[in-house]
């Protein structure tokens, strides 16, 4: 068949192997491939056990795989073929010499610029998918251009807003799609094909374009807002415990002024995932480059507040167990940083298991998708740890139960049964706020929420 673009994505990772779906399926009058240096990546999205848990994404990949959305690793074939290239690598926070534990990481970025200038023989629209600091896009433009042999690169910044665990319905609908571009008229030309290519599903007004650093920045900030929303309950979380105020009720109080709005003002363990800290620091280390060293410490303060969440969860179930987890079995309901993905990167349950351990308490822990990751991310830490599919046969012979995840299926449990298979005085520490705490009170539990006055049989 005659495709009428040829569109190359080069990462196949939590992004781009949604965001290239979702194009792919929405229109098939293009080509769409997708690349990765890792083979058993690449194989995975090739079979019927997706390499990412995204609920809708199997339907999805299922109808257009083979049709339009192909898989695999020739890396220098792809650039060579297409028109569009996104570059959707991962970008970590550095953890070695300057900026370690603070800037972004560029290596694996500035390796797939240099490829895309070798490999190419023709005009590309290069677009910044990744998350990058600010000013990225003029390093890649000089990269790309380093050899001047006459091909003509365009870069774009088109920042992907998606939520794990919603990621369908957000490429779906998105709020907005945000293409930043040079205001030349060799970048507006290439910001218009990109707008075309989503004008094909999202309406026109939701598609906004601004100068390129704007474009890259705003990303950084929405995260940076996002995230702080979360620290900033979580430390009222705190106060509420000490003076039996009700999280839920101040926040539905607070959220309830539309000006604030209701969404993310759910008080729990803290935030995970692998954009919320990256991006946070990223701005931090920005800002201080620049000399903005009061704006810094503003941001920092947002991830000091989340790490001091996910320590104080730690410290009350200390305190409620009697200052002692040694020998106590405790279970970990949920170690994905959110519910419906299998992801645990920068889950607080890291944290929070690391604790446990060192605390000498045996785990058992449960996901219904997280637990081979949870593995992964476990596997430096010495001391018990079980890993157990199914919540009854997790939480049988325990002493807790902590609620890291906010699953759905864990409030429907019978927490009767769990119970009386349980080991007695038997705890409830819910850092997701999301059972039903009178009714696990009512049953016997010492129930700890989080912000909320614990319910205890003491
Ligand atoms: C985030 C942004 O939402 C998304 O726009 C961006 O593209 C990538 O980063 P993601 O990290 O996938 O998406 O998930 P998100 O839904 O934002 O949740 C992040 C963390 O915040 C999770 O650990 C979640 O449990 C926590 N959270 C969220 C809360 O603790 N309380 C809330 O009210 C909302
Ligand atoms: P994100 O959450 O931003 O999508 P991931 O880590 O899930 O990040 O995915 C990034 C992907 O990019 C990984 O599958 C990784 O193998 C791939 N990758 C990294 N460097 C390169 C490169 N130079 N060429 C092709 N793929 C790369």
């Amino acid at each position: 068949m005659n495709f009428k673009k040829t569109i190359l994505c080069i990462g196949a990772g939590y992004v781009g192997g949604p965001t290239m779906a979702m194009i792919a399926y929405k229109c098939p009058q293009y080509k769409v491939t997708v690349v990765d240096i890792n083979p058993e990546r690449i194989a995975r999205w090739n079979s019927d056990d997706l390499p990412i848990y995204e609920p809708g994404l199997d339907e999805i990949v299922k109808t257009v795989r083979g049709r339009n959305l192909f898989f695999n690793t020739d890396i220098e074939k792809g650039i060579k073929e297409s028109e569009i290239i996104f570059v959707s690598v991962n970008t970590p926070t550095k953890t070695y010499g300057t900026g370690a534990g603070m800037a972004a990481d560029l290596q694996y970025w500035e390796k797939t610029a240099r490829q895309i200038r070798e490999s190419a023989e023709s005009h590309k629209i290069v677009v910044e998918k990744s998350t990058l600091p600010v000013k990225t896009a003029l390093a890649m433009e000089r990269i790309l251009t380093s050899m001047n042999n006459g091909i003509r690169f365009d870069v774009l910044s088109n920042p992907e807003f998606l939520a794990e665990g919603s990621a369908v319905k957000d490429l779906e609908d998105p709020d907005r799609i945000l293409i930043g571009s040079r205001e030349t008229p060799e970048g507006l030309k290439a910001r218009d094909e990109l707008v075309k290519i989503y004008a094909n599903w999202v309406s026109e007004e939701r598609i906004i374009t601004s100068n390129i650093w704007s474009s890259e920045l705003s990303k950084l900030v929405s995260n940076a807002f996002l995230a702080q929303r979360i620290s900033s309950i979580n430390s009222i979380s705190a106060l509420c415990e000490k003076t039996d105020a009700d999280i839920t009720e101040v926040s539905r109080a607070v959220g309830m002024d539309s000006r604030v709005g209701n969404k993310f003002l759910n008080a729990g363990i803290g935030f995970g995932g692998s954009c919320f800290k990256k991006d946070i620091l990223n701005l931090v280390y920005i800002c201080r480059f620049q000399g903005l060293d009061e704006m810094a410490d503003y941001w920092e303060g947002v991830v000091k507040i989340n790490d001091y969440q996910k320590e104080r969860f730690i410290l009350n179930m200390l305190s409620a167990m009697f200052n002692t987890l040694a020998g106590k079995r405790i279970c970990l309901f949920g170690f994905a940083f959110k519910a419906n993905t299998g992801d645990t990167r920068e889950s607080p349950a890291i944290l929070i298991a690391g604790r446990l351990v060192e605390e000498k308490a045996d785990l058992i822990i449960t996901d219904p998708q997280a637990l081979k990751n949870a593995m992964t991310a476990l596997s430096d830490i010495n001391g018990q740890i079980n890993y157990v599919e199914d919540p009854y046969d997790a939480a049988a012979g325990c002493d807790a139960i902590a609620v890291m995840t906010e699953w759905d299926m864990y409030a429907g449990l019978d927490f009767e049964k769990i119970y009386k298979s349980m080991t007695k005085p038997a705890f409830i520490f819910d850092g997701r706020n999301i059972l039903d705490h009178e009714k696990l009170f009512e049953i016997g539990f010492n129930v700890y929420p989080i912000g909320k006055p614990a319910l205890t049989h003491f």
